[in-house]
């Protein structure tokens, strides 16, 4: 016996799965190699390091509709080709995938290990904790700049919120924290080329960024307590972000300034030179909340018996 647990959803053919990545209203996502690398001569003991570097995520449209997965992977690969270091903030494509007879739509996306914002928040709410201050600085830059670049090529994310910004502990763009990286653009419609709507969808997204960070500074379930005296940077910060959810939520009453380029360029000198500073404990704390380690060892074993399984199966085959 592998100890391989066979997925309880359809996947293509083509990938062997490992093991879940996640589940949305729209899907669902499943650790993955591809199969022609999981096949090994007898003579051969699994090498796991060439095959952890096969893994990626296979994420399959529940909703069957070829069309809103053309869409997503289309937008994606837009600003993939465009290159540069703030395409990092968007989840890579790795396979344009297509339809599966048996699982319907579905593409391939680098992994990212580690948590979504919203999974990390509530693990430090049930705590009654408060999210390290460097680290929040960190997700601000690093989400803000990427959906600004997202804004500035008139793309529109559609669902930006604390299920679609994830941690990946693995990739380390500012040494030692996690890199933040957006994922999902199931929701992404082509825009209708009326300024208006352009400009409404951009303000959702915003709104969606600022709750994302403002969530990021409670202390448990409850909104910071804030010291202008102690910190005053931080106090503008956090306040600025609920005055720029009201903004961006009330366009109707032309309230203005609520883009996220402008709250960037206003807080992103204070950001880097307070994330600069992060001290080792903080890094240590962050790493340990996001345990890659552990995702790791998981992983490996369920890769192991993934690939046992499959290579069973290859002997048994008539
Ligand atoms: N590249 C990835 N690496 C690891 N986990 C991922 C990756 N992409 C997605 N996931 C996990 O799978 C979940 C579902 O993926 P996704 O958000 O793309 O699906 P969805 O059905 O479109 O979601 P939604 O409910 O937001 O509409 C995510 O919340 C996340 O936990
Ligand atoms: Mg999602």
């Amino acid at each position: 016996m592998t100890g391989y647990e066979l997925p309880e959803v359809p996947l293509p053919e083509k990938y062997l799965p490992i093991s879940i990545a996640g589940e949305g209203s729209r899907g669902y996502t499943y650790f993955c190699i591809p199969s022609k690398h999981a096949t090994i001569s007898t003579a051969n003991e699994i090498d796991l390091k060439s095959l952890r570097a096969k893994i990626c995520v296979v994420k399959v449209v529940a909703s069957r509709r070829k069309d809103a997965l053309d869409r997503e992977v289309a937008t994606l690969m837009a600003v993939q080709l465009q290159g540069g270091s703030l395409a990092k903030r968007i989840v890579q494509v790795l396979d344009l995938g297509g339809v599966d007879e048996l699982a319907g739509p579905y593409y391939a996306m680098a992994p990212v290990y580690g948590k979504d914002l919203g999974a990390f928040v509530r693990s430090y709410a049930i705590q009654e904790k408060s999210v390290p201050i460097e680290f929040i600085w960190h997700v601000f830059l690093e989400l803000f700049s990427g959906l600004a670049y997202l804004h500035s090529q008139r793309i529109i994310h559609g669902d930006l919120c604390t299920g679609n910004v994830m941690f990946d502990s693995s990739r380390q763009d500012f040494p030692g924290l996690p890199n933040v990286v957006i994922i999902d653009f199931g929701s992404y419609e082509v825009p209708t080329g009326n300024e208006e709507d352009l400009k409404e969808e951009m303000a959702s997204d915003a709104w969606g960024a600022y709750d994302a960070v403002h969530r990021l500074t409670w202390t448990g379930y409850q909104e910071a307590e804030l010291d202008p005296e102690r910190d005053p940077d931080w106090a503008n910060f956090v306040n600025g972000l609920n005055d720029m959810k009201r903004a961006s939520g009330n366009l109707a009453r032309g309230l203005k300034g609520w883009e996220p380029k402008d709250f960037l360029s206003r807080f992103r000198h204070i950001a880097a030179e307070r994330r600069k500073a992060t001290p080792p404990e903080v890094l240590e704390e962050v790493q340990g909340a996001l345990n890659l380690k552990e995702i790791r060892k998981t992983l490996d074993e369920k890769l192991r018996a993934a690939v046992e399984w499959h290579n069973l199966q290859l002997c048994l085959e008539p």
